[in-house]
């Protein structure tokens, strides 16, 4: 209870603002680094925490929040859902392309970036809220346990 109050973020909603701060930190990192290679080895490390903590995230959170008796909840997990598509194409986009030094990439890792601040900072307002009130904190706890499994199985699947 004074958990909630606090705005404490419990089980899985914990588990999931470690994520955003760590791919955060790799994105700056990232966009910050000139070098093509480490740029590479970059994107990579990214794909393989960003995709896992989006899929693991969609299966356990998201698709819960679909069938809330609460409207702003259906609503975060489909814009949500929807964001995520768009998030992993322009990862793909980044992985791709060959010249990760060129101003083009800069631009596109620049977009990527933004794409996920403005996600996670929804999904950290609306989405944590609403999650809040769906669900209690044993539940929360739990499906902390399941997304963490579940990550793990698709970063290890690479
Ligand atoms: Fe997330
Ligand atoms: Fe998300």
């Amino acid at each position: 209870m004074l958990k909630e109050m606090l705005g404490i973020n419990t089980g899985i909603l914990s588990d999931l603002h470690k994520d955003h701060q760590e791919v955060a930190a790799l994105l700056q990192k990232m966009i910050d680094s000139s070098d093509a290679r480490e740029r590479g080895d970059l994107i990579k490390e990214i794909a393989n925490s960003l995709l896992p903590h989006a899929h693991a995230e969609q299966n356990v959170l998201y698709k819960r929040m679909e069938k809330s008796e609460q409207e702003a909840s259906r609503k975060f997990a489909l814009e949500g859902t929807n964001e995520h598509a768009i998030v992993e194409k322009q990862v793909e986009l980044l992985m791709r392309e060959r010249d990760k030094a060129s101003e083009r990439w800069t631009a596109e890792a620049t977009v990527l970036q933004e794409l996920v601040e403005h996600h996670v900072a929804e999904e950290e307002s609306t989405g944590f809220s609403q999650a809040r009130s769906d669900f209690d904190s044993a539940t929360l706890e739990k499906l902390g346990e399941q997304f963490r499994q579940q990550k793990e199985k698709l970063m290890a699947a690479g």
